[in-house]
Protein backbone atom coordinates (compact mmCIF):
# COMPACT_ATOMS: atom_id res chain seq x y z
CA UNK A 1 0.00 0.00 0.00
CA UNK A 2 1.35 3.68 -1.06
CA UNK A 3 -0.27 6.76 1.00
CA UNK A 4 0.52 10.33 -0.22
CA UNK A 5 -0.62 13.04 2.02
CA UNK A 6 -2.01 16.31 -0.25
CA UNK A 7 -0.32 18.79 1.96
CA UNK A 8 -3.14 21.56 2.68
CA UNK A 9 -2.71 22.90 6.47
CA UNK A 10 -5.94 21.88 7.84
CA UNK A 11 -7.56 20.77 4.65
CA UNK A 12 -4.83 17.99 3.96
CA UNK A 13 -5.78 14.25 3.54
CA UNK A 14 -4.38 11.64 2.26
CA UNK A 15 -4.60 9.41 -1.22
CA UNK A 16 -4.32 5.92 -0.34
CA UNK A 17 -2.96 3.58 -3.17
CA UNK A 18 -3.56 -0.35 -2.83
CA UNK A 19 -4.72 -3.71 -4.74
CA UNK A 20 -6.57 -4.89 -1.42
CA UNK A 21 -8.54 -1.77 -0.74
CA UNK A 22 -12.23 -3.29 -1.15
CA UNK A 23 -10.95 -6.41 1.11
CA UNK A 24 -10.31 -4.03 4.41
CA UNK A 25 -11.31 -1.05 5.99
CA UNK A 26 -9.18 1.48 7.90
CA UNK A 27 -8.41 4.39 9.79
CA UNK A 28 -7.13 5.59 6.56
CA UNK A 29 -10.97 6.19 5.24
CA UNK A 30 -11.08 9.28 7.22
CA UNK A 31 -14.53 7.59 8.56
CA UNK A 32 -15.68 6.13 11.45
CA UNK A 33 -18.19 3.47 13.68
CA UNK A 34 -21.18 5.62 13.29
CA UNK A 35 -20.84 8.08 10.87
CA UNK A 36 -23.50 8.42 7.90
CA UNK A 37 -22.22 8.48 4.38
CA UNK A 38 -24.42 8.35 0.99
CA UNK A 39 -22.66 6.47 -1.48
CA UNK A 40 -23.03 8.37 -5.13
CA UNK A 41 -22.47 5.91 -8.13
CA UNK A 42 -24.33 5.83 -11.81
CA UNK A 43 -25.58 2.92 -12.94
CA UNK A 44 -22.96 1.35 -14.36
CA UNK A 45 -20.64 0.79 -11.48
CA UNK A 46 -23.22 0.02 -9.54
CA UNK A 47 -23.49 -3.29 -10.61
CA UNK A 48 -20.22 -3.96 -9.81
CA UNK A 49 -18.62 -2.27 -6.86
CA UNK A 50 -21.91 -0.55 -4.74
CA UNK A 51 -22.20 -4.07 -2.72
CA UNK A 52 -18.86 -5.01 -2.11
CA UNK A 53 -18.24 -1.12 -0.76
CA UNK A 54 -21.43 -1.02 1.26
CA UNK A 55 -20.71 -4.20 2.78
CA UNK A 56 -17.30 -3.49 3.39
CA UNK A 57 -18.44 0.01 5.41
CA UNK A 58 -21.73 -1.26 7.10
CA UNK A 59 -19.29 -3.79 9.06
CA UNK A 60 -17.07 -1.36 9.97
CA UNK A 61 -20.05 0.06 11.69
CA UNK A 62 -20.75 2.89 9.09
CA UNK A 63 -24.26 4.14 8.57
CA UNK A 64 -24.54 3.64 4.47
CA UNK A 65 -27.20 4.84 2.41
CA UNK A 66 -26.95 5.31 -1.56
CA UNK A 67 -28.21 6.79 -4.64
CA UNK A 68 -27.34 5.38 -8.05
CA UNK A 69 -27.23 8.45 -11.06
CA UNK A 70 -26.99 7.75 -14.96
CA UNK A 71 -23.90 7.13 -16.22
CA UNK A 72 -22.18 9.51 -18.88
CA UNK A 73 -20.34 13.08 -19.46
CA UNK A 74 -23.75 14.14 -20.84
CA UNK A 75 -25.35 13.52 -17.38
CA UNK A 76 -22.82 15.82 -15.69
CA UNK A 77 -25.45 18.60 -15.23
CA UNK A 78 -26.89 20.84 -12.49
CA UNK A 79 -30.26 18.48 -13.48
CA UNK A 80 -28.11 15.18 -12.25
CA UNK A 81 -26.86 17.63 -9.00
CA UNK A 82 -30.24 18.23 -8.24
CA UNK A 83 -31.26 14.60 -7.88
CA UNK A 84 -28.03 14.47 -5.49
CA UNK A 85 -29.80 17.60 -3.42
CA UNK A 86 -33.65 16.22 -3.21
CA UNK A 87 -31.86 13.01 -2.05
CA UNK A 88 -30.25 14.41 0.94
CA UNK A 89 -33.49 16.76 1.85
CA UNK A 90 -36.07 14.54 1.58
CA UNK A 91 -33.99 12.08 3.75
CA UNK A 92 -33.44 15.30 6.05
CA UNK A 93 -29.68 14.47 6.19
CA UNK A 94 -27.57 17.64 7.96
CA UNK A 95 -23.86 18.61 7.74
CA UNK A 96 -22.67 15.69 9.18
CA UNK A 97 -23.37 13.40 6.14
CA UNK A 98 -20.53 12.97 4.15
CA UNK A 99 -20.31 11.81 0.32
CA UNK A 100 -18.48 8.95 -0.75
CA UNK A 101 -17.91 9.35 -4.71
CA UNK A 102 -17.63 5.54 -5.89
CA UNK A 103 -17.08 5.89 -9.86
CA UNK A 104 -15.22 7.80 -12.55
CA UNK A 105 -14.28 11.54 -13.00
CA UNK A 106 -17.72 12.29 -14.07
CA UNK A 107 -19.17 11.16 -10.36
CA UNK A 108 -16.42 12.25 -8.77
CA UNK A 109 -16.51 15.88 -10.16
CA UNK A 110 -20.61 16.03 -9.34
CA UNK A 111 -20.46 14.61 -6.01
CA UNK A 112 -17.64 16.86 -5.11
CA UNK A 113 -19.39 19.45 -6.00
CA UNK A 114 -22.42 18.62 -3.98
CA UNK A 115 -20.35 18.48 -1.09
CA UNK A 116 -19.05 21.72 -1.94
CA UNK A 117 -22.41 23.56 -1.73
CA UNK A 118 -25.30 21.41 0.46
CA UNK A 119 -25.74 23.48 2.85
CA UNK A 120 -22.85 25.19 2.66
CA UNK A 121 -20.97 22.32 2.27
CA UNK A 122 -19.95 18.89 4.13
CA UNK A 123 -17.68 16.17 3.64
CA UNK A 124 -16.36 14.14 1.13
CA UNK A 125 -14.21 10.92 -0.06
CA UNK A 126 -13.17 10.00 -3.41
CA UNK A 127 -13.29 6.43 -4.52
CA UNK A 128 -11.99 6.16 -7.91
CA UNK A 129 -12.46 3.55 -10.43
CA UNK A 130 -11.23 4.61 -13.47
CA UNK A 131 -7.64 5.51 -14.38
CA UNK A 132 -8.45 8.90 -14.93
CA UNK A 133 -10.11 9.72 -11.96
CA UNK A 134 -7.50 7.93 -10.22
CA UNK A 135 -4.13 9.88 -11.56
CA UNK A 136 -6.38 13.41 -11.69
CA UNK A 137 -10.23 14.14 -10.93
CA UNK A 138 -9.81 12.72 -7.38
CA UNK A 139 -7.18 14.59 -6.58
CA UNK A 140 -7.09 18.42 -6.04
CA UNK A 141 -10.94 19.80 -5.12
CA UNK A 142 -11.53 20.74 -8.83
CA UNK A 143 -15.46 19.73 -8.41
CA UNK A 144 -18.22 21.33 -10.52
CA UNK A 145 -20.63 20.25 -13.62
CA UNK A 146 -20.50 21.11 -17.84
CA UNK A 147 -23.06 23.57 -19.61
CA UNK A 148 -23.99 23.25 -22.71
CA UNK A 149 -21.98 26.41 -23.34
CA UNK A 150 -19.01 25.19 -21.95
CA UNK A 151 -17.19 22.40 -20.19
CA UNK A 152 -16.42 22.52 -16.29
CA UNK A 153 -18.03 25.85 -16.44
CA UNK A 154 -20.41 25.41 -13.28
CA UNK A 155 -18.20 24.21 -10.21
CA UNK A 156 -16.34 24.97 -7.08
CA UNK A 157 -13.03 23.94 -4.85
CA UNK A 158 -13.92 21.75 -2.22
CA UNK A 159 -10.97 19.10 -1.53
CA UNK A 160 -11.77 15.85 -0.16
CA UNK A 161 -11.18 14.14 3.38
CA UNK A 162 -9.00 10.71 1.87
CA UNK A 163 -8.76 9.50 -1.79
CA UNK A 164 -9.20 5.67 -1.94
CA UNK A 165 -7.54 4.30 -4.98
CA UNK A 166 -8.13 0.24 -5.98
CA UNK A 167 -6.24 -1.22 -8.49
CA UNK A 168 -8.03 -3.93 -9.05
CA UNK A 169 -11.10 -2.21 -10.53
CA UNK A 170 -9.26 -1.76 -13.50
CA UNK A 171 -10.14 -4.55 -14.67
CA UNK A 172 -13.61 -3.88 -15.43
CA UNK A 173 -12.39 -1.13 -17.87
CA UNK A 174 -13.00 -1.04 -21.71
CA UNK A 175 -9.68 -0.49 -23.03
CA UNK A 176 -11.21 3.23 -24.73
CA UNK A 177 -11.86 3.99 -20.81
CA UNK A 178 -8.30 2.41 -19.69
CA UNK A 179 -6.64 4.66 -22.94
CA UNK A 180 -8.37 7.97 -21.74
CA UNK A 181 -6.40 7.66 -18.02
CA UNK A 182 -3.68 7.42 -20.30
CA UNK A 183 -4.14 10.62 -21.86
CA UNK A 184 -3.55 12.52 -18.50
CA UNK A 185 -0.69 10.09 -17.49
CA UNK A 186 1.09 11.29 -21.09
CA UNK A 187 -0.34 14.87 -19.81
CA UNK A 188 1.68 14.94 -16.31
CA UNK A 189 4.68 13.56 -18.23
CA UNK A 190 4.89 16.29 -21.16
CA UNK A 191 4.42 19.17 -18.51
CA UNK A 192 6.21 18.05 -15.35
CA UNK A 193 8.62 15.22 -15.95
CA UNK A 194 11.00 13.79 -18.33
CA UNK A 195 12.32 11.06 -16.71
CA UNK A 196 8.59 9.61 -16.12
CA UNK A 197 8.34 10.23 -19.85
CA UNK A 198 11.27 8.13 -20.69
CA UNK A 199 9.88 5.27 -18.13
CA UNK A 200 6.25 5.78 -19.71
CA UNK A 201 8.60 4.98 -23.37
CA UNK A 202 9.59 2.07 -21.79
CA UNK A 203 6.67 0.92 -19.47
CA UNK A 204 3.45 1.07 -21.83
CA UNK A 205 3.10 -1.98 -22.44
CA UNK A 206 2.96 -3.21 -18.77
CA UNK A 207 0.53 -0.82 -18.22
CA UNK A 208 -1.85 -2.19 -21.19
CA UNK A 209 -1.56 -5.16 -19.68
CA UNK A 210 -2.37 -4.35 -16.21
CA UNK A 211 0.87 -5.08 -14.58
CA UNK A 212 0.17 -4.34 -10.89
CA UNK A 213 3.83 -3.32 -10.41
CA UNK A 214 3.97 -0.76 -13.30
CA UNK A 215 0.13 0.00 -12.54
CA UNK A 216 1.29 1.09 -9.18
CA UNK A 217 4.51 3.11 -10.08
CA UNK A 218 2.68 5.03 -12.41
CA UNK A 219 -0.13 5.82 -10.21
CA UNK A 220 1.77 6.79 -7.29
CA UNK A 221 4.17 9.00 -9.46
CA UNK A 222 1.13 10.61 -11.23
CA UNK A 223 -0.39 11.80 -7.42
CA UNK A 224 2.97 12.82 -6.05
CA UNK A 225 2.96 15.45 -9.23
CA UNK A 226 -0.27 16.23 -8.68
CA UNK A 227 0.14 16.69 -4.88
CA UNK A 228 3.46 18.98 -5.21
CA UNK A 229 1.37 21.57 -7.70
CA UNK A 230 -2.06 21.20 -5.45
CA UNK A 231 -0.08 21.88 -2.74
CA UNK A 232 1.58 25.20 -4.13
CA UNK A 233 -1.67 26.41 -6.00
CA UNK A 234 -4.52 25.39 -4.62
CA UNK A 235 -6.57 27.68 -6.72
CA UNK A 236 -5.32 27.64 -9.68
CA UNK A 237 -3.83 31.23 -10.20
CA UNK A 238 -0.29 29.64 -11.16
CA UNK A 239 1.41 26.96 -11.85
CA UNK A 240 -1.67 24.52 -11.80
CA UNK A 241 -2.45 25.32 -15.23
CA UNK A 242 0.48 23.19 -16.36
CA UNK A 243 -1.99 20.64 -15.23
CA UNK A 244 -4.45 22.01 -18.30
CA UNK A 245 -2.03 21.07 -21.01
CA UNK A 246 -4.12 19.77 -24.03
CA UNK A 247 -7.41 21.06 -22.33
CA UNK A 248 -8.26 24.41 -23.48
CA UNK A 249 -8.53 22.20 -27.22
CA UNK A 250 -9.75 19.28 -25.67
CA UNK A 251 -12.96 20.94 -23.98
CA UNK A 252 -13.85 22.73 -26.86
CA UNK A 253 -14.11 18.98 -28.49
CA UNK A 254 -16.36 17.99 -25.70
CA UNK A 255 -18.39 20.73 -25.65
CA UNK A 256 -18.98 21.07 -29.67
CA UNK A 257 -19.91 17.16 -29.59
CA UNK A 258 -22.28 17.89 -26.65
CA UNK A 259 -20.33 15.39 -23.95
CA UNK A 260 -20.93 12.46 -26.61
CA UNK A 261 -19.18 10.14 -28.41
CA UNK A 262 -15.20 10.83 -27.30
CA UNK A 263 -13.92 10.56 -24.27
CA UNK A 264 -12.23 13.07 -22.18
CA UNK A 265 -9.42 11.72 -22.01
CA UNK A 266 -9.38 11.20 -25.87
CA UNK A 267 -10.34 14.95 -26.26
CA UNK A 268 -6.94 15.74 -23.75
CA UNK A 269 -4.91 13.13 -26.17
CA UNK A 270 -5.73 15.29 -29.50
CA UNK A 271 -5.62 19.05 -27.54
CA UNK A 272 -2.16 17.78 -26.58
CA UNK A 273 -1.29 16.90 -30.12
CA UNK A 274 -2.96 20.38 -31.69
CA UNK A 275 -0.81 22.12 -28.39
CA UNK A 276 2.12 20.71 -29.75
CA UNK A 277 1.93 21.44 -32.90
CA UNK A 278 1.45 25.31 -31.46
CA UNK A 279 4.33 24.95 -29.98
CA UNK A 280 6.13 24.08 -33.24
CA UNK A 281 4.86 27.01 -34.86
CA UNK A 282 5.93 29.42 -32.64
CA UNK A 283 9.48 27.67 -32.41
CA UNK A 284 9.31 27.27 -28.70
CA UNK A 285 9.59 23.04 -29.55
CA UNK A 286 11.99 20.77 -31.34
CA UNK A 287 10.61 18.58 -34.17
CA UNK A 288 11.75 15.17 -32.23
CA UNK A 289 10.29 16.04 -29.08
CA UNK A 290 7.00 16.44 -30.47
CA UNK A 291 7.54 13.35 -32.57
CA UNK A 292 8.47 11.57 -29.35
CA UNK A 293 5.11 13.00 -27.62
CA UNK A 294 2.71 11.86 -31.25
CA UNK A 295 4.08 8.07 -31.15
CA UNK A 296 3.83 7.87 -27.48
CA UNK A 297 -0.58 9.04 -27.51
CA UNK A 298 -0.27 6.93 -30.92
CA UNK A 299 1.03 3.81 -28.58
CA UNK A 300 -1.60 4.39 -25.88
CA UNK A 301 -4.21 4.00 -28.79
CA UNK A 302 -5.51 7.48 -28.40
CA UNK A 303 -6.48 10.15 -31.06
CA UNK A 304 -3.76 11.87 -32.17
CA UNK A 305 -6.38 14.54 -33.89
CA UNK A 306 -9.82 15.69 -32.96
CA UNK A 307 -13.30 14.84 -34.66
CA UNK A 308 -12.81 15.08 -38.60
CA UNK A 309 -16.13 17.00 -39.08
CA UNK A 310 -14.83 20.19 -36.29
CA UNK A 311 -13.35 23.05 -38.42
CA UNK A 312 -10.70 25.14 -36.58
CA UNK A 313 -13.86 28.03 -36.30
CA UNK A 314 -15.64 25.39 -34.02
CA UNK A 315 -12.89 24.97 -32.09
CA UNK A 316 -11.88 28.99 -31.91
CA UNK A 317 -15.71 29.54 -30.15
CA UNK A 318 -15.20 27.35 -27.40
CA UNK A 319 -11.56 28.12 -27.02
CA UNK A 320 -12.38 32.06 -26.30
CA UNK A 321 -14.76 31.10 -23.51
CA UNK A 322 -12.15 28.63 -21.48
CA UNK A 323 -11.36 29.56 -18.04
CA UNK A 324 -7.91 30.58 -19.20
CA UNK A 325 -9.42 33.28 -22.02
CA UNK A 326 -9.27 37.02 -21.23
CA UNK A 327 -11.52 39.17 -23.15
CA UNK A 328 -11.21 36.23 -26.47
CA UNK A 329 -7.49 36.73 -26.00
CA UNK A 330 -5.89 32.91 -26.43
CA UNK A 331 -4.14 31.82 -23.52
CA UNK A 332 -2.18 28.45 -24.02
CA UNK A 333 -0.25 25.82 -21.79
CA UNK A 334 2.41 24.85 -24.66
CA UNK A 335 5.00 22.34 -24.64
CA UNK A 336 8.42 23.65 -24.39
CA UNK A 337 10.60 20.68 -24.12
CA UNK A 338 9.45 17.55 -22.79
CA UNK A 339 9.17 17.68 -19.26
CA UNK A 340 8.39 21.44 -19.41
CA UNK A 341 5.42 23.87 -20.62
CA UNK A 342 5.60 27.64 -20.36
CA UNK A 343 1.93 29.53 -20.32
CA UNK A 344 1.91 32.03 -24.13
CA UNK A 345 -0.36 34.92 -23.75
CA UNK A 346 -2.77 36.45 -26.79
CA UNK A 347 -1.91 33.49 -29.03
CA UNK A 348 -2.48 34.28 -32.82
CA UNK A 349 -6.36 32.69 -33.99
CA UNK A 350 -4.91 31.69 -37.32
CA UNK A 351 -1.81 29.74 -35.97
CA UNK A 352 -4.16 27.79 -33.67
CA UNK A 353 -6.27 27.11 -36.93
CA UNK A 354 -2.87 26.21 -39.17
CA UNK A 355 -1.92 23.84 -35.54
CA UNK A 356 -5.46 21.83 -35.99
CA UNK A 357 -4.51 21.57 -39.61
CA UNK A 358 -1.01 20.58 -39.07
CA UNK A 359 -2.60 17.19 -36.88
CA UNK A 360 -3.91 15.79 -40.28
CA UNK A 361 -0.54 16.14 -41.96
P1 LIG B 1 -16.37 8.70 -16.49
O1 LIG B 1 -16.54 9.07 -15.08
O2 LIG B 1 -17.48 9.01 -17.43
O3 LIG B 1 -16.01 7.15 -16.57
C1 LIG B 1 -15.87 6.53 -17.82
C2 LIG B 1 -16.81 5.32 -17.94
O4 LIG B 1 -16.30 4.25 -17.13
C3 LIG B 1 -18.20 5.57 -17.43
O5 LIG B 1 -19.13 4.90 -18.24
C4 LIG B 1 -18.17 4.96 -16.03
O6 LIG B 1 -19.42 4.62 -15.52
C5 LIG B 1 -17.33 3.76 -16.27
N1 LIG B 1 -16.64 3.19 -15.12
C6 LIG B 1 -16.09 3.83 -14.09
N2 LIG B 1 -15.38 2.99 -13.33
C7 LIG B 1 -15.51 1.76 -13.89
C8 LIG B 1 -14.99 0.49 -13.58
N3 LIG B 1 -14.12 0.29 -12.60
N4 LIG B 1 -15.35 -0.55 -14.35
C9 LIG B 1 -16.18 -0.37 -15.41
N5 LIG B 1 -16.68 0.83 -15.78
C10 LIG B 1 -16.33 1.88 -15.02
O7 LIG B 1 -15.05 9.39 -17.11
P2 LIG B 1 -13.58 9.56 -16.53
O8 LIG B 1 -12.70 9.41 -17.70
O9 LIG B 1 -13.35 8.76 -15.33
O10 LIG B 1 -13.58 11.08 -16.05
C11 LIG B 1 -13.77 12.15 -16.95
C12 LIG B 1 -14.33 13.32 -16.17
O11 LIG B 1 -13.37 13.74 -15.19
C13 LIG B 1 -14.61 14.54 -17.04
O12 LIG B 1 -15.87 15.07 -16.72
C14 LIG B 1 -13.52 15.51 -16.66
O13 LIG B 1 -13.90 16.85 -16.81
C15 LIG B 1 -13.28 15.15 -15.23
N6 LIG B 1 -11.94 15.53 -14.72
C16 LIG B 1 -11.88 16.24 -13.58
C17 LIG B 1 -10.66 16.61 -13.05
C18 LIG B 1 -10.59 17.34 -11.75
O14 LIG B 1 -9.50 17.79 -11.38
N7 LIG B 1 -11.69 17.46 -11.04
C19 LIG B 1 -9.48 16.22 -13.71
C20 LIG B 1 -9.58 15.48 -14.88
C21 LIG B 1 -10.82 15.14 -15.38
N1 LIG C 1 -7.01 18.50 -13.90
C1 LIG C 1 -6.49 19.82 -13.76
C2 LIG C 1 -6.40 20.28 -12.35
O1 LIG C 1 -6.72 19.58 -11.41
O2 LIG C 1 -5.99 21.38 -12.13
Amino acid sequence: MEKIIIKLHKRSYPVVISDKLFNHFSSLWSLHAGDKVVLITNDRVAPIYLNILCNLLTHAGIVTDQLILPDGEQNKTLITLNKIFTKLLTQNYDRSTILIALGGGVIGDITGFAAATYQRGIRFIQVPTTLLAQVDASIGGKTGVNHVLGKNMIGAFHQPNAVIINLDVLSTLTVKEFSSGLAEIIKYAVALDSDFFNWLESNLENLLILNISSLMYCIRRCCELKASIVSIDEYDQGIRSSLNLGHTYGHAIESYLNYKKWSHGEAVAAGIMIATNTALRLKQLNYSAAERIKQLLIRAGLPIHGPKEMTPNNYLRYMTRDKKSISGQLNLVLPVSIGCVKTISNVNHKLVSLSIEDTYS
